[in-house]
């Protein structure tokens, strides 16, 4: 069944935005109004014929993935120890460890790094001089000495981890073992201990909890809240995380792949925090597909935050990139295509977007090293994608592209208004990627009604302009409470708790409006008022169609500022009811400061000759 478009949005004097199924101008009549607290009516006509309305893209409605706020080191990505090399003091800058931490004294252990690992991208060891002994004059403690990694790690009393360490001076063992936790812990941590006098060097540690998605590697109930949006795209891995302040702190993708063992990590340098990159290029194409989302994946396009490549020494960027695209589609023969067969996924990824680095469009040699990469992806993979930076939504482009970025952070009464931004869009040339949206500041809080409700309002409007907005998604998506960066985001969690903000469970109302056989209506009410909304549907054939079993899905609370939290996760969360007496004309209530999407389920009558 084809996606219907809904597309007329109002505004009133009393800021409602109603959204029907009308190809038309759809008259609204308000009947009463008042500037005091009161009850306001007005009357919606859809006009529900076959022939109105016109599709909304299939890829419309999706999910960034932003490594900020812990969102993947540690977290998505399941894996429980952090600095898993010894790598985060970088390869030159030896004995900074952190977080792990050390057991025992100076006199019974001397930990150091130096640079004895067999892996030439990331040589850091960590040796371990074992002064005390079980017996002597230097007896060591008991449980031992050693180190441990302290990363709010959860042990569940079902929970199955793989150790695996490396051990021995000159020739380097890979250990790999099943730890079976015994009750639940969610301050746990893992030790590596001995009490045995002696020199251990541990090179790469990891704890990985077994029942991630699929066994491949993503924390399943964050993973859930990510099924549930069922985005139909994932621009992935950032964001400032893919500029760095510095270049050399930016996200470098060949550097991401291959075993996890042989990844050197690196400093995020924008959000001020190490990542071991397990959650590499290769995991998020895997969650792409785990998803059913098509890939967006955004590169380094020669520029971070502080530093600019120029235009004519662009070309190792631009090799890097093409590398990285026959990586995800290349045969299994060729060179990259063969690493990732050998990684598991001999079949090609389904990678059909790029993004040309992040929010640089501003920037002196963005333009000149954009065309760069523009002409080399075109002509090797005419059927990519390419989107650029640079916001056509007022003004037209002045290179080659086939979307535009789009980036709204705002208070919540610019975003409400904001749902017009597009209808002064051109009707031509490059469709945008409104790719990161969300109510910021006082007015969003820690993730409030009220921001929601506001993007709710900018939503309608980019469903109703979605001749000319391809894609959407809201920024950012994950938040660790153990390492907040940024506010608000869409999904909170620590190690062991989780839940959406309102902004979170709007998006749920929208992933699901592709059309199918409901006539959907949203409302917004950004108002003290209730609204007496009379619905008549015109158009409906009624040899062939007729409306029933109807619902009414509301977000509201008894406050704008209301949030959920860990100890009330469902405090603003939508209800769903169902609706009575659906016919022709309905007559529905539209709360205060609510979104409400009011789903008539169109039944197709068979016809009998
Ligand atoms: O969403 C948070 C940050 O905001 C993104 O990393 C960046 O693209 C934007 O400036």
């Amino acid at each position: 069944m084809e996606p219907i478009l809904l597309p007329f949005a109002a505004s009133f004097l009393h800021p409602i935005l109603i959204w029907n199924t009308s190809s038309h101008e759809t008259p609204i009549k308000m009947c009463s109004a008042s500037t005091k607290v009161a009850t306001v009516n007005a009357t919606l006509t859809v006009d529900a014929s076959s022939s109105s309305g016109s599709p909304i893209p299939d890829t419309f409605f999706g999910i960034f993935f932003d490594e900020i706020n812990h969102a993947g080191a540690g977290e998505l990505w399941a894996e429980l120890v952090s600095n898993r090399g010894f790598e985060a003091g970088g390869p030159n800058m030896p004995s900074y460890i952190d977080p792990w931490e050390i057991i025992g004294n100076a006199s019974y252990i001397n930990v150091e790094t130096d640079r004895t690992s067999l892996f030439d991208r990331n040589k850091i060891a960590l040796r371990l001089e074992v002064l005390c002994n079980t017996s002597g004059v230097n007896i060591c403690p008991t449980g031992g000495v050693g180190v441990y990694n302290p990363d709010q790690m959860v042990w569940e009393a079902w929970l199955q981890l793989k150790y695996r360490s490396a051990s021995e001076v000159s020739n380097w063992t890979k250990v790999e073992t099943i730890l079976e936790a015994k009750a639940t812990d969610h301050n746990a941590r893992l030790q590596l201990t001995t009490t045995t006098k002696g020199v251990i060097w541990l090179d790469q540690v990891s704890a990985m909890p077994q029942d991630t998605y699929k066994g491949h590697g993503f924390r399943t109930d964050l993973y859930g809240m990510l099924a549930n949006i069922q985005p139909r795209f994932i621009r992935f891995p950032g964001g400032c995380f893919v500029e760095g302040v510095w270049l050399r702190n930016a996200f470098r993708w060949n550097e991401s792949v291959g075993p996890w063992e042989e990844r050197p990590g690196h400093f995020g340098d924008v959000w001020m925090y190490w990542t071991d990159d397990g959650l590499g290029y290769f995991e998020f194409l895997q969650l792409a597909e785990d998803l059913g989302a098509l890939p967006i994946w955004v590169f380094n396009n020669g520029i971070s935050h502080r530093e600019q490549v120029d235009t004519t020494a662009v070309l190792p960027f631009v090799q890097e990139a093409l590398d990285r695209i026959e990586f995800a589609r290349g045969d299994a023969t060729l060179k990259w295509g063969s690493l990732r067969a050998a990684m598991g996924h001999p079949e090609p990824f389904d990678l059909k977007y790029v993004a040309v680095g992040n929010e640089d469009c501003g920037k002196k040699n963005y333009r000149g090293n954009y065309l760069k990469f523009f002409s080399a992806i075109r002509s090797a993979y005419p059927d990519i994608q390419i989107i650029s930076n640079c916001d056509a939504s007022s003004k037209p482009l002045d290179h080659l592209a086939d979307l535009y970025d789009h980036h709204v952070y705002t208070n919540a009464s610019n975003m409400f208004v904001g749902a017009t931004v597009f209808d002064r869009a051109s009707r031509s040339g490059p469709k945008a990627f409104v790719s990161e949206y969300a109510v910021i500041g006082s007015d969003a809080g820690t993730g409030s009604l009220r921001a929601a409700l506001a993007e709710a309002g900018f939503l309608i409007g980019l469903e109703r302009n979605s001749d000319v907005v391809h894609m959407v998604s809201y920024a950012p998506l994950f938040v660790n409470t153990n390492d907040r960066r940024w506010n608000p985001d869409a999904i909170v969690f620590n190690s062991y708790q989780l839940y959406g903000t309102p902004s979170y469970w709007v998006q749920l109302f929208f992933l699901e409006s592709n059309g199918n056989n409901y006539i959907r209506i949203k409302v917004v009410n950004f108002d003290a008022n209730t609204v007496n909304l009379h619905i008549s549907f015109d158009g409906l054939d009624p040899n062939k169609v007729h409306l029933s079993g109807s619902t009414k899905t509301l977000l509201t609370s008894s406050s704008l500022t209301d949030e959920n939290s860990f100890s009330q996760p469902k405090k603003v969360v939508p209800i769903q009811s169902l609706l009575q007496s659906v016919g022709r004309e309905v007559n529905v209530v539209v709360p205060p400061y609510s979104f409400t999407s009011f789903d008539f389920l169109k039944n197709h009558l068979l016809s009998v000759n």
